[in-house]
């Protein structure tokens, strides 16, 4: 007779949830640029009963995440939330509020990022002007200076960590050179990994996702405006161009008026609180600490396996994402496909000009610990072997 199966008699190694997305037993070991694993009582979190976006239950959630967030950011800024939308939303958010038709907007670009953002800038009818510099490497600040100087932009705009060639662009400097201009800061992949200082750094907009270095599940983004900033939007003598984003009707949502601007991410806003909650108990210097440790750690064991970062200064480098320089005559992308299909681990590939030519390995938030670099390091070199990228990586581990 047909006895239907019950999920708690099938062992770990059944059920489907993992071999859904790829072929290894193991739960999905998401080491490239984001989204890293979220913590357990983060998933836990998302899985609890939704509740409207006005209910007086969720009052108090909504209070707690704006609290731990100005934590996270180290601000006392009011405006401080998260937003319904990726890392890609919050860009655009602080653009569209900050700056009008027509005012112009400075862009450090040195990768992908700064690419985008020139890209939506010119969508909005601002005029960028772009800083260069060669992809991988830091822009000298006396050379972002004099362009404030010269031009005297509206707004400064700086990606903090380059996730596509893996430089950390220094922040703390910039306050001494910004004079009237806004210095708007993507720490989308560097907050919670490495030292973001929002107040202390004079950040006018900052703004970050949830899926990196944070541990939480995506699909949100958490941004922060200045009073500086805030004065200026509401000073504006145009509109607002996007009702979704516009920060001066969200705040009344997130703010102390509590009106309908649009139904809240309920679960993923319950999934934030946690990890937030986490995060502070650990500790942000703790959490830095240990993303400079395994970031460390990895730079040994590239070494072991005779690989080469792009960023050749080790103090430029972004810790929780490292680019890995792909060996000549070695397919990238196969080497990726067998290290999610047969390790269950995920990596990325280059973007832009980096396509092809370097892979992308993070190890963010949760998944920043040593035992990860371990586990990531052994099925990479035999994979790499099966590649034609001949290394004894194991043994040379063992003879140190
Ligand atoms: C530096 C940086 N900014 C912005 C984004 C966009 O974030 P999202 O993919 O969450 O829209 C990313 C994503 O990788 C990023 O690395």
């Amino acid at each position: 007779m047909f006895r239907p199966i019950r999920l708690q008699h099938v062992s770990i190694k059944h059920r489907p949830l993992v071999s859904t997305f790829c072929t290894s037993n193991r739960r999905p070991l998401l080491f490239g640029p984001g989204p890293a694993n979220p913590y357990p009582r983060t998933l836990l979190a998302m899985s609890r009963d939704t509740l409207g976006h006005l209910h007086p239950s969720f009052i108090p959630v909504m209070n707690s995440v704006k609290k731990e967030l100005q934590r996270v950011f180290q601000t006392s800024n009011k405006v401080t939330f998260p937003l319904s939308a990726t890392g890609s939303g919050a860009m655009e958010a602080s653009l569209v509020n900050l700056l009008e038709p027509g005012e112009s907007v400075a862009i450090v670009c040195h990768g992908y990022w700064g690419d985008r953002i020139t890209n939506m800038a010119l969508r909005q009818n601002l005029k960028p002007i772009r800083i260069e510099g060669p992809w991988g490497k830091v822009i000298p600040v006396d050379k972002i200076a004099k362009i404030i100087k010269q031009q005297k932009p509206h707004a400064l705009f700086v990606v903090h960590g380059e996730s596509s060639t893996g430089i950390c662009q220094p922040l703390h400097e910039l306050k001494d050179i910004c004079g009237d201009t806004l210095l708007i800061a993507d720490t989308v992949v560097t907050l919670g990994g490495m030292p973001v200082f929002t107040d202390k750094w004079r950040l006018d907009v900052v703004y970050s996702g949830s899926q990196k270095c944070l541990s939480c599940t995506p699909g949100l983004s958490l941004i922060s405006f200045s009073e500086r900033a805030m004065d200026k939007i509401r000073k504006r003598k145009t509109a607002i161009s996007s009702f979704y984003f516009d920060v001066l009707e969200l705040h009344k949502y997130w703010g102390d008026d509590k009106i309908y601007h649009h139904t809240a991410a309920i679960n993923n806003i319950y999934a934030l609180d946690e990890t937030l909650k986490h995060i502070n108990t650990v500790g942000l210097p703790t959490m830095w600490c240990q993303h400079k440790d395994v970031a460390e750690y990895f730079y040994q064991q590239l070494n072991l396996l005779k690989l080469q970062p792009l960023v050749p200064n080790v103090k430029d480098r972004l810790l929780p994402l490292t680019t890995v320089r792909i060996p000549d005559g070695i397919n990238g992308k196969a080497v990726q496909r067998d290290l999610v299909n047969n390790h269950g681990i995920e990596i990325a590939g280059g973007l832009g000009q980096l396509a092809g030519k370097v892979w992308r390995i993070g190890f963010m938030g949760s998944n920043a610990t040593r035992e990860n670099v371990d586990i990531f390091m052994e099925a990479f070199g035999d994979v790499l072997n099966k590649h034609g990228f001949n290394n004894n990586y194991i043994n040379d581990r063992m003879c140190i």
